[in-house]
């Protein structure tokens, strides 16, 4: 027997300021699709924006559903926007941020199984890592530099 380590490496940045101005920008335009959030039954909403090799900015708040399970997560209505609009374009990164209504959230959210799943598959499709930022309302950012970290040991298309 022996032991695999496997290792996530999560850079925090204590304020905005720190960190860089496109990132920035990106965590700002994930603030603004909060709007877009559908969100009447659990008060929670999630928005994301993606950033493409090609400059473009696509962005996606939580759908939900009363059949609960319909419920569509903000990253995967985010990359499935970018996808639909520019299906040849690799995804650089994505920007993920929450508000509660019952809360102040000031530590970030991540992102579901489901959702990390579907990032790993994004990264496989363009053969390009993608970086996710994380904030909450408030509190640190967090980034990591792959889906992989988030999704260590992840099922991919390779196995089948
Ligand atoms: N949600 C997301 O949009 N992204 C996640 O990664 C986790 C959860 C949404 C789903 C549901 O609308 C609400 O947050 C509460 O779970």
């Amino acid at each position: 027997m022996r032991e695999k380590r496997l290792q996530t490496v999560v850079q925090v940045f204590d304020n905005l300021e720190e960190v860089s101005k496109s990132d920035r920008e990106l965590l700002m335009k994930a603030g603004e699709s909060l709007q877009t959030a559908y969100a009447p039954y659990s008060g929670f909403r999630v928005g994301a924006a993606v950033r493409l090799r090609n400059g473009q900015v696509i962005t996606g708040g939580n759908q939900e559903n009363a059949a609960y399970p319909m419920c569509l997560c903000a990253e995967r209505a985010a990359l499935a926007a970018a996808a639909a609009q520019y299906p040849e374009v690799p995804v650089l990164s994505i920007a993920i941020t929450v508000r509660s209504e019952r809360h102040v959230v000031d530590s970030p959210a991540s992102p579901c199984g489901a959702c990390r799943q579907v990032i790993c598959e994004t990264e496989d499709r363009y053969q390009h890592p993608i970086s996710i930022l994380l904030r909450g309302e408030a509190g640190p950012v967090y980034k990591i530099s792959t889906g992989r970290d988030l999704l260590p040991l992840a099922f991919t298309g390779a196995t089948l």
